[in-house]
């Protein structure tokens, strides 16, 4: 079978809307080939461009990759400046195909730490694509679930200064309502690859009911068909939400 013929056959209604994927295993990859690390960073990109053309084709409403960790400047300075060049260069040769392909591009995470330059790239991605209605792509760059959260508890630790709110009223929605993605559903489906099963500080609160999916691929080797055989995976899971399978099922007929 080819993959689009297995592809069609996943029921579209029980897709996940959004998708976060953790990309690891670019380092691993280059290593395994004597090559260094930022090698398999740069080959990292094809991977990206299969998975967003792939999941755009199944009419995913947002894929979400982690590019950057609010820890990864912990990393040497000279794969850190690879990075942060790798980003620039990738932004501005993809942004046209993003763009013909109606997917809007959004970089979430505290950007300020990047430099003048990069950040003037991303606006203008982020312009260009910002009225297109097909896929979010949002690249989590400089991202940490823990800072979204922080940054939200301070939004509403503002309010609260202000008499808009007192503490005993602040629900749930109050602080989802200011975390980066507030407009976006909640992650369905998060993947990580080359078999680390951690989460690593990604989408802490949009992921509390995400279902895990983990492979043993690095990342520069995920495609079209990985991204599928996690689909698969996905559609069998029985979802419960804190209810029983038995309460679950009588939903279904
Ligand atoms: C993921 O690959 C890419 C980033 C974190 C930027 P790694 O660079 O973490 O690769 P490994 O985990 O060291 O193999
Ligand atoms: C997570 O990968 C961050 C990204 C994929 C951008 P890491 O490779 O940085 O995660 P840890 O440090 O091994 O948990
Ligand atoms: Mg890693």
């Amino acid at each position: 079978m080819t993959e689009h013929t297995l592809a069609e056959q996943l029921p579209s209604d029980a897709l996940p809307k959004h998708i976060a994927v953790i990309m690891d295993g670019n380092g691993r990859w280059a290593q395994a080939r004597g090559k260094a690390r930022v090698f398999g960073h740069k080959a990292g990109v094809d991977a990206v461009r299969k998975t967003v053309s792939e999941a755009s084709r199944l009419g995913i409403e947002v894929l979400s990759l982690f590019a950057f960790s609010s820890e990864n400047w912990r990393r040497p300075e000279d794969e850190v400046s690879v990075l942060m060049e790798l980003f620039i260069t990738v932004l501005g040769r993809e942004v046209k195909r993003l763009h013909k392909n109606n997917i809007q591009l959004r970089v979430v995470g505290d950007v300020s730490r990047f430099s003048k330059r990069l950040q003037n790239k991303i606006e203008e991605a982020q312009n260009l694509t910002a009225n297109n209605r097909g896929m979010v792509l949002n690249i989590c760059a400089n991202y940490g679930g823990q800072w979204d959260i922080v940054q939200a508890a301070q939004a509403v630790a503002r309010k609260v200064q202000t008499g808009e709110l007192t503490p005993d009223d602040i629900q749930e929605t109050d602080i989802a309502q200011h975390l980066t993605m507030a407009d976006l559903p909640n992650v369905d489906l998060m993947i990580r690859t080359s078999g680390e099963c951690r989460i690593s500080n990604f989408m802490l609160w949009q992921a509390a009911y995400a279902e895990l999916y983990f492979t043993d691929l690095f990342w520069p080797d995920f495609d079209e068909r990985a991204l599928q055989d996690a689909l698969y995976w996905f559609v069998h899971r029985e979802r419960r939400f804190g209810c029983t399978g038995e309460q679950v099922q009588a939903t279904h007929v």
